[in-house]
Parts: C-alpha cells; sequence; structure tokens
C-alpha cells in the first residue's frame, strides 16, 4: 500500500487526512486490505461522488414489485409522509421507519424480502444479500423534496447501492452540496435513468432530492458487501471519471 503521507504535502494535508479515513476501512470491503485497488477506487469515489454500475436489469417488474407493496410503506421521517420506506432486510427484520437510537441489532430479512423475487434476483448479482445490513424500497412523492443532509461524516462508511426503479423527468438527486444545501462547483446530479440503473452513491456528501415531476420515485438502497471485484470497479471509475492513479487522484481533490 502507497504511504499517502509521501505526496509531498505538509501537514495536516488533505492527504494525511484522507489516509486516515481510509484506515477505518469500508462497507464495501469489510474485512478486506486497504491495498492500492481499493483505495484508488475509494479516492475516485471521494472525487465523484457516484459511481455507474452498468448492469442492465427490467426496471418495470422490479418497479411493479415495489409498487404492490405500496399500502405496507410507512414515513422514512417522523412528520414527513412525502418520503417513504419499505424493508426488505433491515436490522431485527423490522420493515418500517429506522430506529431513530440504532442499537446494535443483527440484520434479518423482513416479511416483505420473500415476496420481491426479482428484486431478490437483481440485488444477488450486486450485492451479498446476506451481508447487507439494509436493504430498502424508498419512494419520494410527486411534488415532494428530501432536504439537504449526509448519511454521516465518514465517506467509506457511507457509500451505498442505490437503484433507480424510475426516475421522472424533473426528478433529480443533487450531491456534493454546501452544508447549506446550496450548488457548490463540486455539485453533481446523479444520472440516474428512467428505465433503471444502478450507482454506487458516497452519501456522507451533502446531498438533497427533489421532484418536481407528477409522478412518484421508487428507488431501491442496499448497504453492504458489494459482488463485483474491485478491479472490475476501478475499471469503471477511471473511465467514468477520465483520471487514473492515487497522486493524480489527490491533486485533482485538492483543486
Ligand atoms: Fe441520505
Amino acid at each position: 500500500m502507497k504511504n499517502l503521507k509521501s505526496t509531498g504535502s505538509k501537514s495536516p494535508s488533505t492527504s494525511s487526512k484522507l489516509f486516515l479515513k481510509l484506515n477505518n476501512g469500508s462497507r464495501l470491503f469489510p474485512g478486506q486490505t486497504l491495498d492500492d485497488t481499493i483505495i484508488e477506487l475509494l479516492l475516485h469515489l471521494e472525487y465523484v461522488p457516484y459511481l455507474h454500475i452498468p448492469i442492465k436489469f427490467n426496471a418495470a417488474e422490479l418497479l411493479q414489485e415495489a409498487q404492490h407493496l405500496r399500502s405496507r410503506y410507512s414515513p422514512y421521517l417522523k412528520k414527513n409522509d412525502d418520503w417513504l420506506t419499505l424493508g426488505l432486510r433491515t436490522p431485527g427484520g423490522r420493515p418500517g421507519r429506522p430506529l431513530s437510537q440504532p442499537k446494535e441489532i443483527a440484520a434479518r430479512d423482513t416479511k416483505f424480502a420473500k415476496r420481491c423475487p426479482r428484486t431478490r434476483a437483481l440485488l444477488a448479482k450486486v450485492v451479498d444479500w446476506d451481508n447487507c445490513s439494509r436493504i430498502r424500497f424508498r419512494v419520494l412523492k410527486a411534488k415532494s423534496k428530501v432536504a439537504c443532509h449526509r448519511d454521516g461524516n465518514d465517506s467509506y462508511h457511507h457509500i451505498t447501492v442505490n437503484i433507480s426503479l424510475n426516475m421522472p423527468e424533473g426528478c433529480d438527486y443533487l450531491i456534493d452540496l454546501s452544508p447549506a444545501g446550496r450548488r457548490t462547483k463540486k455539485t453533481k446530479v446523479i444520472p440516474f435513468k428512467n428505465s433503471g440503473s444502478i450507482f454506487l452513491v458516497n452519501n456522507s456528501k451533502f446531498h438533497r432530492l427533489e421532484n418536481k415531476s407528477r409522478i412518484d420515485r421508487y428507488h431501491l438502497t442496499a448497504f453492504g458487501r458489494v459482488k463485483l471485484h474491485e478491479q472490475t470497479l476501478l475499471k469503471l471509475a477511471r473511465k467514468q471519471n477520465q483520471i487514473r492513479g492515487i497522486e493524480n487522484l489527490i491533486k485533482a481533490l485538492k483543486r
């Protein structure tokens, strides 16, 4: 593994902060040594906080499964009926809203997991289902928003698999905003497709969602070990971001 501190920067530098973060490991590759491949991949997700995974699937079929259970969804946050969830695998197998003070409870399939065979079949190609701590459908209702927030401040524990089952025109997922939710020169709109698409998303960056359309937006999120080999993911990241090598990424991150 390269010593990121030896990249010519003075302490406390971006690179040494990154090095410390990287030492915390990542939920994408639990228990795996942080070699150069994984470090470069994680730096890509710091540089551009999403990575498209080009696995094709029939989004209409999965959307049907998600919509069929619509009456069983509950609000993701208290006092916000615009953003709904249904868990397929969660701590303790509770399908509803996550606990406000999460405890260490083992993940289990909820009673709805069995009712979504096509969703399970797709996820089996992307993640190790049994090692996922959470798998959820999420709905953002038409003409609704999710306010700016981040899901933690440690990049490498907050990378999520996010799958669009639809993405109506006028619905945007903005990421790498200012803490107040303003766009900056780094801000990106994640290019989710209405016909279905799979992304890794670094949700430690400030993000918000707005659905200006008249159609409810359905997504699927999974937190856990990804099945794709890290070399494959790195190849995809280099192609997507048009940059390669740890040193070049650190330089780019400092700009
Ligand atoms: Fe979030």
